[in-house]
């Protein structure tokens, strides 16, 4: 036979795990609706007025530009020496990481500095005159 004691604290432990799982499973629902697989970075006609546009993609900084050639790309804007947040310059047409001097051509390219390997770039696609950016890497 088994003690009163341990019988309650198997009921209890039943119950709290019926009630404990919707709310686990509530929890993780929720943080996956918050990370995008996508984001809309602007339109055609805003690219047509401005060089760059900058976003937040996941709790990273991104910066989207046309290139020279037309095509639209999109880096994070995360140095890949020591994570610092580089900055674009439109004058220079490079990225420049304050914290020890890093510096990215326009293609996300190491050209000076300590950087270990270029920008992290996603892929962007044009669809119905937006500015799309996946969380995808190219
Ligand atoms: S963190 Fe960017 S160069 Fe060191």
């Amino acid at each position: 036979m088994k003690c009163p004691r341990r019988k309650f604290l198997e009921k209890l432990a039943l119950g709290t795990s019926v009630l404990f799982v919707p709310s686990v499973l509530s929890a993780c629902g929720g943080k996956k609706k918050d990370y995008l697989t996508e984001l809309e970075a602007g339109t055609i006609e805003e690219f047509e007025k401005v060089m760059y546009k900058t976003n937040e993609f996941n709790n990273v900084p991104i910066l989207t530009l046309k290139n020279p050639e037309g095509k639209y790309e999109t880096f994070s804007l995360q140095c890949t020496h020591q994570g610092c947040i580089v900055k674009f310059s439109e004058q220079n047409k490079e990225f420049q990481c304050p914290c020890h001097k890093g510096v990215y051509n326009i293609k996300g390219e190491v050209i000076k500095g300590p950087p270990p390997a270029p920008l992290k770039k996603y892929a962007t696609i044009v669809k119905n005159g937006k500015i799309i950016v996946l969380e995808q890497s190219v």
